[in-house]
């Protein structure tokens, strides 16, 4: 049984700490957290130790894996430290702000032989893996088209609001609609030329960008982020993939999950719930992967490599938003 660590018990540490009920091969029997009583409440649900300081918790602890689930900033640091240590590390995307840091946090894993990977977990969403098994069965000839859209409200829930800082955060270009430039690299093929527009941070949790991708096969992407809808919004996302013999559509706002009105305190808000079984989940099929990959000696689906060139796409579209310029990934025109 693999033993592992969690630093962050904030919003995606709540995410992993439900996934790992239903972890096969592994155990969480550590986390961490500035907010002890973040940290606490997540350890007693699986009676786990609780931290509020990370070197003592891997000195302490007896750890093969440790799981990232700090803001974005932090990843670097975090990461190095845990393979400097030799472990195992799954981290929560984007792997980082620059491929500086992002290069040396992936060859760092290789030269210490841990596994590293990067929770773009999109690629585990079911409409998301039916629709590549439609296109890999031939029904819609090849992809020519591609629109996305991942839109909602602010995150204004951020550790004292990181998201709001974009030379922390990198905005949504870099922290929402990555999730989208890696489903399409992963499984249309490499991208040549990003075109974005960007309202950028002028106010405050109001950003919205549209960006367009050529493919190097010559497909064609339009992909849509926002953070601008008013707070208490349904979060939704979207594709159609058009074909040279058909096309595909999905609106999870008209599907999987399942909606509470709730109002409490705080007033009124909705709240998602998946409705999927435990090995549907997409959150637990990531890390199970990821654990799989360690107890199977395997590079891991989702390699280190992978979230650098997610990385560099949204790095591009932050660049072409700024300049008004498009950018060739690589360089050129
Ligand atoms: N995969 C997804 O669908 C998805 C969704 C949202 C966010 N994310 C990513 O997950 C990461 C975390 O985002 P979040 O929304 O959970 O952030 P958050 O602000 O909700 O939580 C961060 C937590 O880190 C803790 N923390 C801060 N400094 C710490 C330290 N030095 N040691 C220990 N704990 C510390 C804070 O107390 C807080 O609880 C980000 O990289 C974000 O981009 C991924």
């Amino acid at each position: 049984m693999l033993r592992i660590a969690m630093v962050g018990a904030g919003t995606m540490g709540q995410v992993h700490s439900n996934s790992y009920i239903n972890i096969k091969g592994g155990k969480l029997i550590a986390i961490c957290d500035i907010q002890e009583e973040k940290a606490k409440k997540l350890a007693d649900i699986h009676c786990a130790a609780y931290y509020v300081n990370f070197d003592e918790m891997l000195k302490n602890e007896d750890i093969d894996v440790v799981d990232i689930c700090l803001p974005t900033y932090m990843h670097k640091e975090f990461v190095l430290k845990s393979i400097e240590n030799n472990k195992n590390v799954f981290c929560e995307k984007p792997i980082a702000l620059n491929v500086g840091d992002a290069e040396e946090m992936v060859e760092s894993a290789r030269e210490k032989g841990v596994k590293f990977s990067v929770g773009h977990v999109v690629r585990f969403f079911p409409a998301y893996e039916a629709a590549i098994r439609t296109i890999e069965s031939g029904k819609i000839g090849t992809p020519k088209l591609i629109r996305t859209t991942r839109t909602g409200s602010y995150p204004s829930w951020g550790w004292r609001d990181w998201y709001g800082n974009y030379d922390l955060s990198g905005g949504p270009l870099l922290d929402l609609i990555i999730h989208d430039f890696d489903w399409i690299r992963h499984n249309f093929g490499d991208v040549e030329r990003v075109y974005a527009k960007s309202l950028g941070n002028r106010k405050h949790g109001q950003d919205h960008c549209l960006v367009t991708l050529r493919l190097k096969n010559g497909a064609i992407v339009h992909s849509e982020g926002s953070w601008a809808y008013p707070s208490g919004s349904m979060f939704g996302t979207t594709f159609e993939i058009v074909g040279t013999d058909g096309q595909i559509e999905y609106d999870s706002r008209e599907s999987s999950p399942i909606k509470k009105h709730i109002k409490d305190k705080e007033g009124s808000k909705i709240v998602m719930e998946s409705p999927l079984p435990a090995d549907e989940e997409p959150y637990t099929k990531e890390i199970q992967e990821f654990i799989d990959s360690i107890i199977e000696g395997r590079k891991p689906k989702i390699s280190g490599e992978d979230a650098i060139k997610a990385l560099k796409i949204s790095l591009a579209a932050i660049e072409s938003s700024k300049t008004g310029e498009a950018v060739v990934i690589g360089g050129g025109k």
